[in-house]
Protein backbone atom coordinates (compact mmCIF):
# COMPACT_ATOMS: atom_id res chain seq x y z
CA UNK A 1 0.00 0.00 0.00
CA UNK A 2 1.46 3.29 -1.09
CA UNK A 3 0.67 6.11 2.00
CA UNK A 4 0.86 9.49 1.11
CA UNK A 5 1.75 12.65 2.89
CA UNK A 6 3.13 14.90 0.58
CA UNK A 7 2.95 15.57 -2.93
CA UNK A 8 4.35 18.01 -5.46
CA UNK A 9 2.46 19.53 -8.50
CA UNK A 10 3.67 20.45 -11.56
CA UNK A 11 2.24 23.22 -13.40
CA UNK A 12 0.16 25.98 -11.80
CA UNK A 13 -2.37 26.34 -14.12
CA UNK A 14 -5.95 25.91 -14.03
CA UNK A 15 -6.09 22.39 -12.92
CA UNK A 16 -2.72 22.34 -11.47
CA UNK A 17 -3.38 24.86 -8.66
CA UNK A 18 -6.93 23.19 -8.12
CA UNK A 19 -5.87 19.19 -7.96
CA UNK A 20 -3.40 21.65 -5.51
CA UNK A 21 -6.20 22.86 -3.45
CA UNK A 22 -8.01 19.47 -3.44
CA UNK A 23 -4.86 17.65 -1.69
CA UNK A 24 -4.66 20.53 0.92
CA UNK A 25 -8.95 19.91 1.41
CA UNK A 26 -7.74 16.35 2.35
CA UNK A 27 -4.65 17.31 4.99
CA UNK A 28 -2.10 16.57 1.88
CA UNK A 29 0.68 19.07 1.97
CA UNK A 30 2.22 19.91 -1.04
CA UNK A 31 4.33 21.90 -3.67
CA UNK A 32 3.16 23.24 -6.53
CA UNK A 33 5.53 24.18 -8.82
CA UNK A 34 5.86 26.50 -12.49
CA UNK A 35 8.47 27.86 -14.43
CA UNK A 36 10.24 30.32 -13.48
CA UNK A 37 9.04 33.84 -15.62
CA UNK A 38 10.91 35.11 -18.74
CA UNK A 39 9.93 38.84 -18.13
CA UNK A 40 9.24 41.33 -15.13
CA UNK A 41 5.25 41.88 -14.43
CA UNK A 42 4.51 46.27 -14.34
CA UNK A 43 4.86 45.90 -10.67
CA UNK A 44 7.90 44.30 -10.53
CA UNK A 45 9.75 46.76 -12.65
CA UNK A 46 8.08 49.57 -10.54
CA UNK A 47 9.40 48.03 -7.33
CA UNK A 48 12.99 47.75 -8.91
CA UNK A 49 13.82 43.46 -8.63
CA UNK A 50 15.33 41.60 -10.71
CA UNK A 51 14.67 38.30 -12.41
CA UNK A 52 16.86 36.59 -10.41
CA UNK A 53 14.89 37.38 -7.03
CA UNK A 54 12.48 34.68 -5.75
CA UNK A 55 9.45 36.33 -5.22
CA UNK A 56 10.04 36.89 -9.08
CA UNK A 57 11.18 33.63 -10.15
CA UNK A 58 8.40 31.67 -7.61
CA UNK A 59 5.85 34.05 -9.15
CA UNK A 60 3.14 31.74 -11.39
CA UNK A 61 2.65 29.63 -8.36
CA UNK A 62 1.90 32.51 -5.98
CA UNK A 63 -0.17 34.21 -8.01
CA UNK A 64 -1.99 30.98 -8.47
CA UNK A 65 -2.55 29.77 -4.95
CA UNK A 66 -3.67 33.48 -4.19
CA UNK A 67 -6.34 33.05 -7.03
CA UNK A 68 -7.54 30.25 -5.28
CA UNK A 69 -8.83 31.99 -2.44
CA UNK A 70 -11.20 34.29 -4.94
CA UNK A 71 -12.00 31.60 -7.71
CA UNK A 72 -15.98 30.76 -7.47
CA UNK A 73 -16.92 27.82 -6.70
CA UNK A 74 -14.01 27.77 -3.95
CA UNK A 75 -11.49 25.25 -4.74
CA UNK A 76 -10.68 25.03 -0.90
CA UNK A 77 -12.80 23.76 1.86
CA UNK A 78 -11.51 26.73 3.81
CA UNK A 79 -9.20 29.64 2.60
CA UNK A 80 -6.53 29.05 5.75
CA UNK A 81 -5.49 24.91 4.02
CA UNK A 82 -3.84 27.39 1.47
CA UNK A 83 -1.16 27.02 3.80
CA UNK A 84 -0.66 23.52 3.19
CA UNK A 85 0.71 24.64 -0.45
CA UNK A 86 3.95 25.78 -1.35
CA UNK A 87 4.40 27.56 -3.94
CA UNK A 88 7.76 27.47 -6.04
CA UNK A 89 9.71 27.49 -9.65
CA UNK A 90 10.70 23.89 -10.49
CA UNK A 91 14.13 24.89 -11.54
CA UNK A 92 15.30 26.04 -7.57
CA UNK A 93 13.00 23.47 -6.09
CA UNK A 94 13.79 20.93 -8.06
CA UNK A 95 15.45 18.38 -5.73
CA UNK A 96 12.49 18.74 -3.61
CA UNK A 97 10.80 16.18 -5.60
CA UNK A 98 13.05 13.62 -3.99
CA UNK A 99 10.82 14.62 -0.85
CA UNK A 100 7.63 13.43 -1.59
CA UNK A 101 5.24 10.78 -1.79
CA UNK A 102 3.23 11.63 -5.30
CA UNK A 103 4.55 13.77 -8.20
CA UNK A 104 1.67 14.30 -10.31
CA UNK A 105 2.69 16.32 -13.98
CA UNK A 106 -0.41 19.14 -14.93
CA UNK A 107 1.91 21.17 -17.38
CA UNK A 108 0.38 21.89 -20.70
CA UNK A 109 -1.14 18.87 -22.82
CA UNK A 110 2.04 18.36 -25.10
CA UNK A 111 3.52 15.16 -25.42
CA UNK A 112 7.55 16.17 -25.94
CA UNK A 113 7.12 18.84 -23.06
CA UNK A 114 5.48 15.85 -20.92
CA UNK A 115 8.19 13.08 -22.07
CA UNK A 116 11.03 15.78 -21.33
CA UNK A 117 9.78 16.65 -18.07
CA UNK A 118 9.11 12.15 -16.81
CA UNK A 119 12.60 12.05 -17.69
CA UNK A 120 14.07 15.08 -16.04
CA UNK A 121 11.78 13.79 -12.81
CA UNK A 122 13.97 10.08 -13.29
CA UNK A 123 17.21 12.15 -12.20
CA UNK A 124 15.82 12.59 -9.02
CA UNK A 125 12.92 10.50 -8.29
CA UNK A 126 13.19 8.17 -5.50
CA UNK A 127 11.91 4.61 -5.87
CA UNK A 128 8.46 4.50 -4.19
CA UNK A 129 7.11 7.71 -5.31
CA UNK A 130 4.46 7.59 -7.57
CA UNK A 131 4.40 9.74 -10.67
CA UNK A 132 1.20 10.72 -12.20
CA UNK A 133 0.70 12.61 -14.89
CA UNK A 134 -2.95 14.70 -15.30
CA UNK A 135 -2.98 14.63 -19.14
CA UNK A 136 -6.71 14.71 -20.99
CA UNK A 137 -5.54 12.04 -22.92
CA UNK A 138 -2.12 11.68 -24.54
CA UNK A 139 -0.79 8.10 -24.03
CA UNK A 140 0.98 7.13 -20.37
CA UNK A 141 3.42 4.56 -22.37
CA UNK A 142 4.77 7.05 -24.82
CA UNK A 143 5.17 9.88 -22.24
CA UNK A 144 6.69 7.39 -20.10
CA UNK A 145 8.80 5.56 -23.00
CA UNK A 146 11.73 7.49 -22.54
CA UNK A 147 12.21 6.46 -18.76
CA UNK A 148 14.02 3.41 -17.11
CA UNK A 149 11.78 0.35 -16.05
CA UNK A 150 11.60 0.50 -12.14
CA UNK A 151 10.40 4.80 -12.76
CA UNK A 152 7.78 3.07 -15.43
CA UNK A 153 6.89 0.65 -12.64
CA UNK A 154 5.23 3.58 -10.69
CA UNK A 155 4.26 6.14 -13.34
CA UNK A 156 0.32 6.57 -14.53
CA UNK A 157 -2.75 8.75 -15.15
CA UNK A 158 -4.52 10.39 -12.28
CA UNK A 159 -7.46 12.29 -14.56
CA UNK A 160 -9.01 14.68 -12.28
CA UNK A 161 -11.85 16.70 -13.75
CA UNK A 162 -12.68 20.61 -13.82
CA UNK A 163 -13.21 22.28 -11.37
CA UNK A 164 -11.32 19.15 -9.25
CA UNK A 165 -12.53 19.93 -5.90
CA UNK A 166 -16.46 19.42 -6.83
CA UNK A 167 -16.39 16.68 -10.32
CA UNK A 168 -16.58 13.09 -8.77
CA UNK A 169 -14.61 11.21 -11.76
CA UNK A 170 -11.39 10.32 -11.42
CA UNK A 171 -10.00 8.19 -14.14
CA UNK A 172 -6.81 6.15 -13.25
CA UNK A 173 -4.89 4.88 -16.29
CA UNK A 174 -2.46 2.50 -15.86
CA UNK A 175 0.54 2.34 -18.24
CA UNK A 176 2.18 -1.31 -19.82
CA UNK A 177 4.60 -1.54 -17.16
CA UNK A 178 2.82 0.30 -14.10
CA UNK A 179 2.66 -2.01 -10.95
CA UNK A 180 -0.88 -3.69 -10.28
CA UNK A 181 -0.26 -2.91 -6.50
CA UNK A 182 0.48 0.67 -6.97
CA UNK A 183 -2.85 0.96 -9.20
CA UNK A 184 -4.86 -0.56 -6.67
CA UNK A 185 -3.41 1.34 -4.46
CA UNK A 186 -4.22 4.42 -6.13
CA UNK A 187 -7.88 3.81 -6.69
CA UNK A 188 -8.06 3.30 -3.60
CA UNK A 189 -6.68 6.58 -2.28
CA UNK A 190 -8.72 8.45 -5.06
CA UNK A 191 -11.77 6.59 -3.30
CA UNK A 192 -11.39 7.33 -0.04
CA UNK A 193 -8.78 9.88 0.56
CA UNK A 194 -9.71 12.09 -2.59
CA UNK A 195 -13.54 11.24 -2.09
CA UNK A 196 -13.70 10.51 -5.86
CA UNK A 197 -15.46 7.83 -8.16
CA UNK A 198 -12.75 5.94 -9.56
CA UNK A 199 -13.16 4.43 -13.42
CA UNK A 200 -9.34 2.77 -14.39
CA UNK A 201 -9.61 3.09 -18.60
CA UNK A 202 -7.23 1.93 -21.14
CA UNK A 203 -4.48 3.89 -22.50
CA UNK A 204 -6.15 4.44 -25.56
CA UNK A 205 -6.69 8.32 -27.18
CA UNK A 206 -7.97 10.64 -25.25
CA UNK A 207 -8.85 7.25 -22.59
CA UNK A 208 -12.64 7.31 -22.06
CA UNK A 209 -14.73 10.27 -20.52
CA UNK A 210 -12.57 13.24 -23.20
CA UNK A 211 -13.20 10.58 -26.01
CA UNK A 212 -16.82 10.66 -25.91
CA UNK A 213 -16.62 14.10 -24.15
CA UNK A 214 -14.89 16.06 -26.89
CA UNK A 215 -16.79 13.83 -29.79
CA UNK A 216 -19.97 15.37 -28.53
CA UNK A 217 -18.47 18.74 -28.59
CA UNK A 218 -17.23 18.59 -31.66
CA UNK A 219 -20.42 17.07 -32.95
CA UNK A 220 -22.21 19.63 -31.55
CA UNK A 221 -20.18 22.58 -33.10
CA UNK A 222 -20.71 20.80 -36.55
CA UNK A 223 -24.77 20.64 -35.71
CA UNK A 224 -24.54 24.53 -34.85
CA UNK A 225 -23.09 25.60 -37.66
CA UNK A 226 -25.24 23.69 -40.12
CA UNK A 227 -28.55 24.30 -38.29
CA UNK A 228 -27.80 27.98 -37.26
CA UNK A 229 -28.39 26.73 -33.24
CA UNK A 230 -26.86 29.41 -30.98
CA UNK A 231 -24.24 29.19 -28.26
CA UNK A 232 -26.89 30.86 -25.97
CA UNK A 233 -29.40 28.15 -27.15
CA UNK A 234 -26.74 25.18 -26.52
CA UNK A 235 -26.04 26.67 -23.09
CA UNK A 236 -29.87 26.94 -22.54
CA UNK A 237 -30.74 23.52 -23.56
CA UNK A 238 -27.23 21.77 -21.95
CA UNK A 239 -27.51 23.68 -18.55
CA UNK A 240 -30.31 25.07 -16.71
CA UNK A 241 -33.17 22.79 -18.80
CA UNK A 242 -30.68 19.71 -17.53
CA UNK A 243 -30.53 20.83 -13.58
CA UNK A 244 -26.83 21.92 -14.64
CA UNK A 245 -26.62 25.78 -14.39
CA UNK A 246 -23.17 26.13 -14.21
CA UNK A 247 -21.56 22.98 -16.49
CA UNK A 248 -23.20 23.91 -19.79
CA UNK A 249 -21.53 22.96 -22.93
CA UNK A 250 -20.14 26.57 -23.67
CA UNK A 251 -19.52 27.61 -20.15
CA UNK A 252 -17.73 24.38 -19.64
CA UNK A 253 -15.50 24.93 -22.54
CA UNK A 254 -14.18 28.48 -21.26
CA UNK A 255 -13.85 26.43 -18.01
CA UNK A 256 -11.59 24.36 -19.26
CA UNK A 257 -9.99 26.82 -21.84
CA UNK A 258 -10.17 26.42 -25.68
CA UNK A 259 -6.29 26.23 -26.27
CA UNK A 260 -6.44 22.89 -23.89
CA UNK A 261 -9.11 22.03 -25.76
CA UNK A 262 -8.36 22.01 -29.12
CA UNK A 263 -4.69 20.22 -28.14
CA UNK A 264 -7.34 17.20 -26.38
CA UNK A 265 -8.92 16.98 -29.62
CA UNK A 266 -5.75 17.01 -31.52
CA UNK A 267 -4.60 14.23 -29.97
CA UNK A 268 -7.40 12.01 -31.05
CA UNK A 269 -6.69 12.97 -34.64
CA UNK A 270 -3.32 12.56 -34.51
CA UNK A 271 -3.59 8.89 -33.16
CA UNK A 272 -6.42 7.58 -35.04
CA UNK A 273 -6.41 5.45 -38.16
CA UNK A 274 -9.72 5.82 -39.28
CA UNK A 275 -10.72 8.12 -41.76
CA UNK A 276 -14.61 8.81 -40.21
CA UNK A 277 -13.01 8.97 -36.59
CA UNK A 278 -10.30 11.36 -37.49
CA UNK A 279 -12.75 13.44 -39.67
CA UNK A 280 -14.97 13.29 -36.40
CA UNK A 281 -12.20 14.98 -34.42
CA UNK A 282 -10.51 17.04 -36.94
CA UNK A 283 -10.55 21.02 -34.83
CA UNK A 284 -12.87 23.32 -36.49
CA UNK A 285 -11.38 26.54 -38.00
CA UNK A 286 -14.10 28.29 -35.60
CA UNK A 287 -11.94 27.27 -32.49
CA UNK A 288 -8.14 27.44 -34.12
CA UNK A 289 -9.22 31.11 -34.90
CA UNK A 290 -10.31 32.25 -31.07
CA UNK A 291 -7.24 30.31 -29.89
CA UNK A 292 -4.78 32.60 -32.06
CA UNK A 293 -7.12 35.85 -30.98
CA UNK A 294 -6.32 34.77 -27.60
CA UNK A 295 -9.87 34.11 -26.62
CA UNK A 296 -9.57 30.55 -24.50
CA UNK A 297 -11.51 31.05 -21.95
CA UNK A 298 -11.79 32.20 -18.34
CA UNK A 299 -8.36 32.28 -17.40
CA UNK A 300 -7.80 34.90 -20.42
CA UNK A 301 -11.31 36.46 -19.72
CA UNK A 302 -12.70 35.60 -22.90
CA UNK A 303 -13.60 32.64 -24.62
CA UNK A 304 -17.55 32.09 -25.64
CA UNK A 305 -18.73 34.90 -22.91
CA UNK A 306 -16.46 37.64 -21.74
CA UNK A 307 -16.17 38.54 -18.14
CA UNK A 308 -17.00 41.62 -17.28
CA UNK A 309 -16.85 43.78 -14.58
CA UNK A 310 -20.38 44.70 -12.60
CA UNK A 311 -21.40 46.98 -10.54
CA UNK A 312 -19.01 46.85 -7.27
CA UNK A 313 -16.52 44.74 -8.98
CA UNK A 314 -18.43 41.56 -9.28
CA UNK A 315 -18.21 39.52 -12.53
CA UNK A 316 -21.23 39.31 -14.92
P1 LIG B 1 -2.86 25.62 -18.13
O1 LIG B 1 -2.45 26.12 -19.46
O2 LIG B 1 -3.90 26.35 -17.36
O3 LIG B 1 -1.59 25.47 -17.15
C1 LIG B 1 -0.41 24.82 -17.50
C2 LIG B 1 0.68 25.33 -16.57
O4 LIG B 1 1.85 24.55 -16.76
C3 LIG B 1 1.06 26.79 -16.81
O5 LIG B 1 1.01 27.49 -15.58
C4 LIG B 1 2.48 26.71 -17.37
O6 LIG B 1 3.29 27.81 -17.02
C5 LIG B 1 2.97 25.41 -16.74
N1 LIG B 1 4.03 24.74 -17.48
C6 LIG B 1 4.11 24.52 -18.81
N2 LIG B 1 5.24 23.83 -19.10
C7 LIG B 1 5.89 23.63 -17.92
C8 LIG B 1 7.09 22.97 -17.54
N3 LIG B 1 7.87 22.40 -18.46
N4 LIG B 1 7.43 22.96 -16.24
C9 LIG B 1 6.65 23.55 -15.31
N5 LIG B 1 5.49 24.17 -15.60
C10 LIG B 1 5.12 24.20 -16.89
O7 LIG B 1 -3.30 24.09 -18.37
P2 LIG B 1 -4.36 23.23 -17.54
O8 LIG B 1 -5.71 23.45 -18.08
O9 LIG B 1 -4.10 23.37 -16.09
O10 LIG B 1 -3.93 21.74 -18.01
C11 LIG B 1 -2.87 21.04 -17.39
C12 LIG B 1 -3.02 19.56 -17.73
O11 LIG B 1 -4.27 19.09 -17.23
C13 LIG B 1 -3.04 19.28 -19.24
O12 LIG B 1 -2.42 18.06 -19.48
C14 LIG B 1 -4.54 19.22 -19.54
O13 LIG B 1 -4.84 18.47 -20.69
C15 LIG B 1 -5.06 18.55 -18.29
N6 LIG B 1 -6.47 18.75 -17.96
C16 LIG B 1 -7.05 19.99 -18.14
C17 LIG B 1 -8.38 20.17 -17.79
C18 LIG B 1 -9.03 21.50 -17.91
O14 LIG B 1 -10.26 21.59 -17.69
N7 LIG B 1 -8.33 22.57 -18.25
C19 LIG B 1 -9.19 19.08 -17.23
C20 LIG B 1 -8.45 17.84 -17.03
C21 LIG B 1 -7.15 17.69 -17.43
Amino acid sequence: MTTIRTAAVIGSGVMGSAIAAHLANVGIRCLLLDMVPDSLSPEEEKAGVTLQHPNVRNRLAANAIAKLKTTNPAPLYSEAFAQRITPGNLDDHFGRLAEVDWIIEAVVENAAVKQALLQRIETVWKPGTVVSSNTSGISINAMAAGCGPELRKHVLGTHFFNPPRYMKLLEIIPGRDTDPAIVASMVRFGEKTLGKGVVVAKDTPNFIANRIGTYGLLVTLQEMAAKGYTVEEVDAVTGPAMGRPKSATFRTLDLVGLDTFVHVAQNVYDNVTGEAERAAFEVPELLRGMVARGWIGEKKGQGFYKKIKGPGGSEI
